[in-house]
């Protein structure tokens, strides 16, 4: 029996300790909900033959090379995999890894979820109410966007946009989306409209981000972006933090250049710009995209089989490099 150690940089949800042990793998597990400080990760991969690895983790040169020889896989407990070096891995035959498709849905949730509750102010309503400060029904109270015949823009029509564009169909939306790619089932579907992304942006009351973090989605929602937005419209961001610039996001808000945002993701979580807690326009929730109980579960089951997979000389099921 082999002893390979296994370093899990976090408390996890069942089963991938369970699965790694089986497999007789020796399991180190950092058994701690917050982030291991950067000198502690370095120190617990030393010796490790793989690493399951969050999204807050830089995995660099420094982390693979003080893992040491014997690491052969990282694998992400996350579909987006921009925290990884990859190049860095592949130079030294380490294989990454992701966990796609498992959270589509309950991310895609999370987007309607900020959707519905910044186009109808849920959570200004709701702080009124919990200050005792509500006085009564009014009519002029509050007012939001009229969700029926707005326009959805989905900026990234892969699995993600697809789910939150293929949602849209009981709400009565227009859908546009923006993508290298026509995607049949969204115009088959919902008679989603594939347009460039500057008319994407001019004409969505509601514009939501689903593409990964890249050199060339970093800054992909600018200054120049929020201004060519509508003053009525809506931003909502659950892909990555880094895809807008957050600092001109909080002047957007502020200048009424847009309406409202709602976000789930940060460009440098888990520290927000300055201002924008202060905004009562935004809805900000703590990186909850994937976090329900059966999608956690699924990505914890897909980073061990992925592991398992590399350690015991198989290909892994989701490699990303
Ligand atoms: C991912 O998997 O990339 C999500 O952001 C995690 O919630």
């Amino acid at each position: 029996m082999n002893t390979y150690k296994v370093v899990i940089t976090r408390r996890v949800p069942p089963p991938a300790v369970e699965m790694l042990a089986q497999a007789g793998f020796a399991v180190d597990l950092i058994d701690q909900d917050n982030p291991p400080t950067p000198e502690e990760l370095l120190q617990r991969a030393r010796g490790a033959a793989g690493l399951i690895t969050m999204l807050s983790e830089r995995i660099d040169a420094a982390l693979l090379d003080a893992a040491g020889p014997d690491l052969r896989v990282v694998a992400n407990f996350a579909v987006g995999f921009d925290n990884i070096d990859l190049a860095a891995c592949t130079q030294r035959g380490v294989r990454a890894t992701n966990t796609p498709g498992v959270l589509t849905d309950a991310t895609a949730d999370l987007a309607w979820t900020l959707i519905l509750a910044t186009a109808r102010r849920v959570v200004e309503g709701d702080r009124l109410v919990r200050a005792g400060e509500w006085t009564g029904w009014a009519p002029m109270q509050y007012l939001g966007l009229q969700l029926s015949g707005a326009t959805l823009g989905i900026v990234g029509a892969g699995r993600i946009g697809t789910a939150v564009g293929l949602r849209s169909s009981g709400f009565g939306l227009n859908v546009l989306y923006a993508d290298e790619q026509p995607n049949r089932e969204l115009e088959e579907q919902v008679g989603a409209r594939r347009v460039e992304l500057g008319q994407l942006i001019a004409d969505a009351d509601v514009l939501t981000l689903h593409v990964p973090l890249t050199s060339r989605t970093r800054h992909l929602i600018g200054a120049e972006q929020l201004a060519a937005m509508k003053p009525t419209a809506i931003l909502i961001n659950t892909a990555r933090g880094p895809v807008v610039d957050e600092k001109a996001l909080v002047e957007a808000l502020r200048s009424g250049q847009i309406a409202a945002a709602g976000f789930d993701v940060y460009e440098h979580e888990p520290r927000l710009a300055p201002g924008l807690t202060e905004l009562p326009n935004v809805v900000v929730l703590p990186h909850l995209g994937s976090a329900t109980t059966a999608t956690r579960r699924k990505m914890s089951q897909m980073t061990a089989e992925n592991v398992i997979a590399v350690l015991t000389e198989q290909e892994p099921p989701n490699p990303v490099n």
